[in-house]
């Protein structure tokens, strides 16, 4: 009998959110869900778009019918700055709230998060104190996190990212950032537009796939994830974008999304993201359209470490097309996959495009190279002059 291999990795840990609530139209229980917090008086942290939807108002409806005061925070901007933290904290001082709701995309759930820490009446921090790696302290206020996008898996990570100047943002990464509850309901994402569903679609799917590869934390309980993700989301995501109403679609997405986070919570994401960061940062291009732009080309430079993974992903992802040959034939296979997915989800595919100046790619090198957080998660080594190489083959000019 041949012994099972062991994994790569069987010294590691995991965490995640301390419950999960999948139910298609589970928003409008939204105060049944949070029962167990006894709370008096909530706050709701979303923004402008998603109240113009009206798709926080039946959970609205649901406290207001259990008597249970609740408020609204509906100025979150995409890639939230510090004043627009602060605005939310000044709301939940003044409502005394007790329990946070996060309901809208990974902006308005990352406030969320920031606000339940320094809202709690025992904190004596600020922002400024809690920026990097574990700085914040003591305890949080009860926090439901409810995503409308699938897309950043914020539900389920340790992460909230903050706009701090006109180009930077800053990381603060704790666990007390994992909700209480995470409630997952499709059906607030059918109306997502195409182009948004397309983007965030992409940034899960890289989550998994650069948590699959990644080579400090990878791990077991990862690897299912990852690849458990990519099924879902690789047979999903055309019909998501170019059908918005197929509710097993959404519900695919929003449930593979949420897989990703909880494998790039515990395996980190690496080189898509570090070169993603600097074209949101300089040109405010949304998140997944950022990392969707330079992923082929940061996958081709991965071969060389990743092959053997790209291939073991390439069926799982792809389920529909015949992937033949060796090894490297096939993780090239994937990535001509991934860049006809692209495509046909009709997003951006080049830098040119998006107006980005040529003169500013060795900038983008220079500051995708401080991701180094990142980058030390890479399966192949990266260096300035790879950066450069990517961004110029991403502008499209070879
Ligand atoms: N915490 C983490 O782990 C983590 C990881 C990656 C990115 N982020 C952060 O998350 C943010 C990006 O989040 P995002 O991509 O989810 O987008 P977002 O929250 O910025 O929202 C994008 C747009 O989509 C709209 N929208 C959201 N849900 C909708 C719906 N159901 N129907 C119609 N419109 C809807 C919003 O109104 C908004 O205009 C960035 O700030 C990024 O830095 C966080
Ligand atoms: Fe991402």
């Amino acid at each position: 009998m041949t012994k099972q291999a062991l994994p790569t990795n069987t010294n590691f840990s995991f965490s995640t959110s301390q419950s999960i609530i999948c139910e298609w139209g589970g928003a409008a229980k939204l105060a049944d869900i949070c029962h167990a917090y006894s709370p008096t008086s909530v706050l709701l942290i979303s923004d402008a778009g998603i109240k113009q939807l009206g798709l926080y108002q039946a959970a609205l409806d649901s406290f207001q019918q259990a008597g249970i005061q609740v408020d609204v925070f509906s100025e979150v901007l995409a890639d939230p700055s510090e004043n627009v933290v602060n605005a939310a904290l000044t709301i939940a001082a003044q409502c005394h709230a007790d329990l946070v709701v996060g309901f809208g995309g990974g902006s308005s759930l990352d406030v969320a998060k920031i606000v339940a820490l320094l809202a709690h009446p025992q904190s004596e921090q600020s922002l400024g104190d809690i920026y990097g790696v574990g700085n914040a302290k003591g305890e949080r206020l009860p926090l439901v996190q409810v995503p409308t996008t699938a897309g950043t898996g914020s539900e389920v990570t340790q992460v909230a990212i903050v706009t701090t100047g006109e180009t930077t943002k800053a990381g603060i990464v704790t666990p007390l950032f994992l909700p209480d509850i995470a409630l997952l309901d499709a059906e607030l994402t059918v109306n997502l537009p195409p182009n948004v569903s397309a983007a965030t679609g992409v940034d899960a799917m890289v989550h998994a796939i650069e948590a699959y590869t990644s080579k400090v934390k990878k791990n077991p309980i990862s690897d299912l994830l990852a690849k458990e993700a990519l099924a879902l989301m690789g047979r999903n995501i055309d019909t998501a974008v170019h059908h918005g109403h197929d509710r097993s679609a959404r519900e695919a997405m929003l449930l593979g999304a949420m897989l990703a986070g909880q494998a790039f919570a515990n395996a980190p994401v690496a080189a898509v993201h570090a070169l993603a960061y600097p074209l949101g940062g300089h040109f405010h291009i949304p998140h997944g359209l950022s990392n969707s732009l330079v992923l082929p080309h940061v996958l081709r430079f991965n071969v060389k470490g990743a092959a053997a993974q790209y291939a073991e992903l390439a069926p799982i992802v792809f389920a529909e097309h015949m992937f033949e040959g060796s090894v490297k034939e096939i993780a090239a296979q994937f990535i001509q996959q991934i860049e006809q997915l692209i495509a046909r989800l009709k997003l951006p595919t080049t830098l040119k495009e998006m107006d980005i100046p040529e003169s500013f790619l060795p900038r983008l090198a220079d500051d995708a190279m401080l991701q180094t957080r990142l980058l030390v998660n890479n399966p192949s080594e990266l260096k300035r002059q790879d950066a450069l190489a990517i961004y110029q083959a991403a502008y499209g000019q070879i």
